[in-house]
């Protein structure tokens, strides 16, 4: 079995020496400009065009993680009929959860504001909020949502979600497609947002939708920074209606150093790390499901084109 490897901006050994473990008998080699030789399957982050155009020999393009965004920007260099596979959790999960509980307990247990009262050597006890009111809204109720879910259960905020498809979680009041959104929003005071970039999610939270957050609300973006109109957020910070942001993710990244989130003390910026690409387990994961193509079987993570994820 051949197999054609491509990683944008990842040293090349860490996810090969992975996937020759995981893979022992392919033949595995990096993908360069000019090299159009047979491949089964390609594994790839962020591919130039030219690699996968016209390469209708592949049965499957694996994706070195789970949003998609980027790989469709390629369009038509996307052989038809190839399908498109993503890592499907693999060890993502639980970092979301750890990162999204987190940054909701600072918030919840004012953290945030008892920093800025030590840097100013004050010792002032805070009111607790009543978590009956503190509502986490979760924009995506998918892989990774879920598994946010699971991690903040334990808590006991009151939980409620949003997905395209109408879902049924226990615990969780759910809303769905665009006739849902506005209830949705209208009962969260910390959103969530997990959801893939696409044609109908990109801007898809500018000033009108924040605008139906409950005041003092906290916004917390692991998805993609598209999906935020950027300075609609900053001046709803800026005017107190929403109280926080803690941001991984960002139209431009890395983020400018000019750009003027870095000088709001509201917004916490982390460098896009809040689950990060297991190598090990995502190979294992391609390895397992690269073993069940070759047997005929149905694997779970293939992108549905037409909706974008
Ligand atoms: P997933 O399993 O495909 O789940 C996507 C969820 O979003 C689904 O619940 C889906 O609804 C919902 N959705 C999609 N389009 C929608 C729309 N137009 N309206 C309402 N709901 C919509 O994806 P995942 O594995 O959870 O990953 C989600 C995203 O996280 C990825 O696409 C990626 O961009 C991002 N991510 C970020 C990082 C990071 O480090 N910051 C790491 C990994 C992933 P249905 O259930 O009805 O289909
Ligand atoms: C990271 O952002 C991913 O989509 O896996």
């Amino acid at each position: 079995m051949n197999i054609i490897y491509y990683a944008a901006g990842v040293q090349p050994e860490i996810w090969l020496d992975a996937f020759h473990h995981y893979l022992p008998d392919a033949q595995i080699r990096r993908w360069q400009e000019g090299d159009d030789a047979p491949a089964d399957y390609a594994l790839v982050w962020k591919p130039p065009a030219a690699m996968l155009r016209g390469r209708r020999d592949l049965k499957a393009i694996f994706i070195l993680g789970a949003g998609v965004d980027a790989i469709l920007q390629l369009g038509d260099a996307l052989p038809a009929n190839v399908p498109l596979i993503r890592v499907d959790d693999a060890g993502m999960g639980v970092q979301m959860a750890e990162y999204v509980s987190h940054a909701v307990l600072r918030y919840f247990r004012r953290f945030d504001e008892y920093e800025v009262q030590q840097n100013a050597q004050l010792w002032r006890p805070l009111p607790a909020y009543d978590k009956a009111e503190f509502s986490i809204g979760l924009l995506g109720l998918g892989v990774l949502g879920n598994r946010i879910i699971d991690g903040l259960r334990e808590f006991g905020f009151p939980l409620f979600g949003w997905s395209r498809s109408p879902k049924n979680i226990d615990g969780v009041s759910c809303y769905s497609g665009a006739d849902g959104l506005d209830a949705f929003l209208r009962a969260t005071q910390v959103l969530v947002l997990i959801l893939p970039l696409t044609t109908d999610t990109e801007n898809l939270i500018d000033a009108t939708q924040l605008a139906k957050l409950k005041s003092g609300a906290y916004i917390i973006n692991v998805a993609r920074g598209g999906h935020i109109v950027e300075a609609d957020l900053l001046s709803m910070v800026q005017s107190g209606h929403i109280a926080g942001a803690t941001l991984d993710v960002f139209r431009e990244e890395p983020l400018a150093l000019t750009h003027p989130f870095w000088q709001e003390k509201r917004i916490r910026i982390t460098p896009h790390i809040s689950a990060l690409t297991v190598r090990k387990e995502s190979a294992k994961q391609i390895a397992e499901k690269i073993a069940a193509l070759e047997r005929g079987e149905v694997v779970v993570g293939v992108v549905d084109q037409s909706k974008g994820y």
